[in-house]
């Protein structure tokens, strides 16, 4: 895939009527937002906008409400929110591009700002429906995206509307695909990956992908049992996807035949049962990853493991990384997680976190400061990593 794509500096905005698709798919409760990461990722690109006398209509999609109005998930709380840290107001829309949206836009000034409802309260933005697409087209001269999070997404607001628009990327999705892409196709070297999460089912083409590119693969959490099992390990009752024991054997000797060095936690921290909730005590051991005594599960990477892939890290120039490596919402079982956020805190290679659990690991932590980049799409970042071709970017003009 192409990722020299024109940004918004490729483009004359003054004057000109933009429509910017952002990720505002911010975690909320109780009707505040918990997390203003993706907001606050996105403000160079509004700030740009702005600065150079756009007239400028925001646009995302919050949540799944299946193409009907939710008040919960209305955007007016992200409007707030932009409006805060810009210092200027931003106008709402009651909806997507309807009447309000359509004469809202028409009424901005060089400069202002506006942001219409959540994109996903019109049934035709999941389609991918032309009508829309060419509805929110009608409002603006120009399309700017900068939700990396959406991008493996082919929705109207993401991808159709560059059918009708000229489409260009914003910084943040600049950022994104340059750290990211550099990374994958010409990364310093040792070049170490770690995946973790629940199910090898999750992270198939991530696997093969990474094994064409890494020296070192690692991996750990619930999806290294299928693994263990593959080379004829006892793992007790832990997550075990059969099926895929076969693909782990065919990954295991593919890495083999390059030459890459696939590295599986030694140690596991079992308990007898999966916590519930999943923040309960629990009474925990460790024992060997290749011999888990029946009526065990392994919850966690052990401590021999956390070292070994320190390490790994330790020796890397470069390093990516996705997924937990244990149960990281227990303060048992978030040990292993956090030995890797630290180790990836602690290298000076250039280290990039693939969105999701292992980035709000980070940021809990008080890493993000100490780590290259913490991409702000959890789906989007694995697809990135497995090589696909992301929509919401391969819509914007090349250079
Ligand atoms: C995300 O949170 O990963 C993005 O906003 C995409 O959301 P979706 O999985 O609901 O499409």
């Amino acid at each position: 895939m192409n990722y020299n794509k024109k940004s918004i500096e490729d483009i004359e905005v003054a004057g000109k009527r933009v429509l910017c698709r952002c990720d505002f798919n911010v975690p909320t409760k109780n009707g505040v937002i918990t997390s203003d990461k993706r907001i606050v990722a996105a403000m160079p690109t509004i700030r740009y906008l702005v600065e150079h006398n756009a007239r400028v209509i925001l646009c995302s999609h919050m949540g799944k409400p299946k193409g009907e109005y939710k008040p919960e998930l209305s955007l007016k709380i992200v409007a707030d929110r932009i409006s805060e840290l810009l210092g200027k107001e931003v106008v709402m829309a009651s909806d997507v591009a309807g009447a309000d949206a359509q004469s809202k836009a028409a009424a901005l000034r060089d400069g202002d700002v506006m942001l219409l409802e959540n994109t996903r309260f019109e049934k035709g933005e999941t389609k991918n429906d032309p009508e829309l697409s060419k509805a929110l087209a009608s409002m603006a001269d120009i399309f700017v995206n900068d939700a990396f999070g959406t991008a493996h997404r082919a929705h109207a607001s993401t991808a159709g509307v560059a059918d009708y628009l000229p489409a260009v990327s914003g910084y943040l999705v600049q950022k994104e695909v340059s750290i990211m892409g550099k990374a994958l196709a010409n990364p310093e070297r040792p070049f170490v990956a770690i995946l973790g999460g629940a199910k090898v089912s999750d992270k198939l083409n991530v696997i093969n992908n990474l094994l064409d590119k890494v020296d070192t693969l690692i991996i750990g959490g619930g999806m290294a049992f299928t693994f263990e099992a593959a080379k004829g390990s006892c793992v007790g009752s832990s997550l075990l996807d059969e099926t895929k024991i076969d693909y782990c054997k065919e990954m295991m000797a593919k890495a083999q035949a390059k030459g890459v060095k696939l590295l599986l936690p030694v140690d596991a921290v079992v308990a007898s049962s999966f916590p519930n909730p999943i923040d309960a005590e629990i009474e925990v051991e460790t024992v060997a990853a290749d011999a888990i005594p029946q009526g065990k599960m392994g919850l966690d990477i052990g401590e021999k493991s956390q070292a070994l892939f320190a390490e790994a890290v330790k020796n890397a120039k470069t390093v990516v990384w996705n997924g937990p490596m244990g149960v990281f919402e227990n303060p048992v079982l978030n040990k292993g997680t956090i030995a890797v956020a630290q180790a990836l805190a602690d290298s000076d290679a250039v280290t990039i976190v693939g969105g999701g659990d292992s980035a709000a690991a980070c940021e809990q932590l008080g890493f993000a400061d100490k780590i290259t980049h913490i991409s702000t799409g959890g789906g989007a970042s694995l697809e990135f990593l497995e090589g696909l071709e992301l929509p919401g970017i391969a819509c914007l003009q090349d250079k």
